[in-house]
């Protein structure tokens, strides 16, 4: 069984790639669980760079192949913003209530409200070889925050098609559509092939 680490020390990032990468025998741990305690800087300026920053550094550092995603919420009307700022919009430290209220201060009066999830995912092997993954998710920032299931952004990731934000859908449906799901399914694939 081939075995991967993830550059992540989130257990619920690591149950949803364990689930999709089930069928392909490879055994995924979380970086903590090998005491890598490294948190290289997100230099990037888009999600597929800053992946790689991280899974490079995670595969150096375990000499095991690294899986590593990057992901934000890039908004038509803020020119891509908070894109990959996302997690640090508004400065260190703010809450995720508090980034959405920023957020939806921010477009008051704007239009298109047209934004999208990115999601890109890097894996880097010890022999230099490396594989990317994208995946894209499209809504509008909603008027008001809607639900309470999930997390970050997406209270306020309107989808119009469903009439609901990602955070009044269940973890099963959020992920058949999200972009983190996309770029995770486009990944399988492609790590599929290159294991054959
Ligand atoms: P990271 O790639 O896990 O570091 O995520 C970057 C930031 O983007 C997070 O802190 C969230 O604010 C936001 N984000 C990424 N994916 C999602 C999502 O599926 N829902 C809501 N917010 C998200």
């Amino acid at each position: 069984m081939t075995k991967f680490v993830l550059a992540s020390h989130n257990k619920k990032k690591l149950a949803e790639l364990q689930s999709i990468l089930a069928d392909l025998g490879v055994e995924i741990a979380l970086q903590s669980d090998l005491g890598l305690d490294l948190e290289p800087e997100e230099t990037g300026t888009t999600f597929a760079e800053n992946s790689l920053i991280k899974a490079k550094a995670v595969m150096e550092a375990s000499g095991l192949p690294a899986i590593a995603d990057d992901s934000g919420l890039c908004v038509d009307a803020l020119n891509g913003a908070p894109g990959v700022y996302s997690a640090r919009y508004g400065g260190p430290g703010l809450t995720d209530t508090e980034k959405n209220t920023l957020l939806l201060r921010a477009m008051n009066g704007q239009s298109p409200r047209s934004c999208h999830f990115a999601c890109a995912i890097t894996c880097c092997f010890p022999n230099g070889d490396v594989l990317t993954a994208e995946g894209r998710c499209n809504g509008t920032v909603a008027f008001a925050p809607m639900g309470t299931d999930g997390f970050g952004y997406d209270p306020i990731f309107f989808l119009p098609g469903l009439k609901k934000t990602f955070a009044q859908l269940s973890p099963q449906e959020k992920n058949a559509l999200s972009h983190r799901g996309n770029a995770l399914r486009a990944f399988a694939a492609k790590l599929e092939d290159y294991l054959k």
